[in-house]
């Protein structure tokens, strides 16, 4: 469904990328974990068009989107849906409208249907009854819910999430997870995750892909990363301070 060969990306003098390749399957759901500041929200930026690799190429369904623009873009992102790291939420719009945006924006249901579709999304998240709140009056963790909810409602092909339980409570990162496993499970989207949350994601992701250094160290089952006799991967899913991995 994707994949990505030897992408290569810097800012400025900071090289971010630099020969990331990584192929996901129809219908898999893959997450990547690495350090903070690696350049995981960077590479999934990539799979939608958002940012130009300065060297090679993200095919999706065969296609290489990283010389699109305009309207032939806009085709392939409709492929997508994204939970982006902040949430990226429309702060004048309400969270009902939120949600129902790209419902209207990209079918023509009708409104009867819509609403049916939002309130089960709502409930699906937990935010029955905050329909009209805007995102200012909302926790950080409830944005992050009417983001998942947005995202899902369309019932994408390809779903990105970066970092969809960050800042949420123990119980509510597990009905997230159970939320995108079980919507995974009805609609059969192919997902890219973005994850810290170890060991949680290796029950929740079919593979488990470690970026680091600017290059995907070691990509496997969750069982062959939590096996796994690499220092690196081991010293990371450990949390440990000593090892290969500098702290700055
Ligand atoms: N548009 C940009 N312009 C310049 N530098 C950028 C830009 N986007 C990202 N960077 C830099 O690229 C590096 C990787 O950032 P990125 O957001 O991908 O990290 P991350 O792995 O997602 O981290 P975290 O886990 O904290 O979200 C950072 O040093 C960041 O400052
Ligand atoms: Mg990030």
């Amino acid at each position: 469904m994707i994949k990505i060969a030897d992408l290569h990306r810097s800012f400025g003098g900071q090289t971010v990328l630099r020969g990331v390749s990584l192929s996901v399957a129809d219908k898999e759901l893959i997450a990547i974990i690495g350090e903070s500041g690696g350049g995981k929200s960077v590479l999934l930026r990539h799979l939608i068009g958002l940012l130009k690799p300065d060297r090679g190429t993200v095919q999706v369904e065969g296609e290489d989107i990283t010389t699109l623009t305009g309207r032939k873009l806009d085709r392939i992102r409709e492929k997508f849906g994204v939970v982006f790291q902040g949430g990226a939420l429309f702060d004048s719009f309400t969270v009902y409208d939120n949600i129902a945006f790209p419902l209207k924006e990209k079918t023509k249901l009708p409104k009867q249907e819509i609403h049916e579709r939002v309130e089960e999304a709502l409930e699906d998240v937990g935010l029955k009854g905050m329909e009209s709140k805007y995102p200012a009056e909302i926790s950080g963790g409830m944005k992050k819910r009417v983001a998942l909810a947005r995202a899902l409602i369309t019932e994408p092909k390809i779903v990105l999430f970066d970092e969809p339980t960050t800042g949420l409570d123990p119980i509510m990162l597990h009905a997230i997870h159970k939320l995108i496993t079980d919507t995974h499970r009805k609609y059969g989207f192919t997902g890219v995750m973005i994850s810290h949350d170890i060991p949680e994601i290796f029950h929740v992701a079919d593979r488990i892909a470690f970026l680091y250094r600017g290059v995907i160290e070691l990509v496997g089952t969750p069982r062959e990363i939590r096996t796994s006799s690499d220092p690196v991967v081991r010293q990371f899913i450990r949390g440990s301070l000593r090892g290969p991995i500098e702290i700055v």
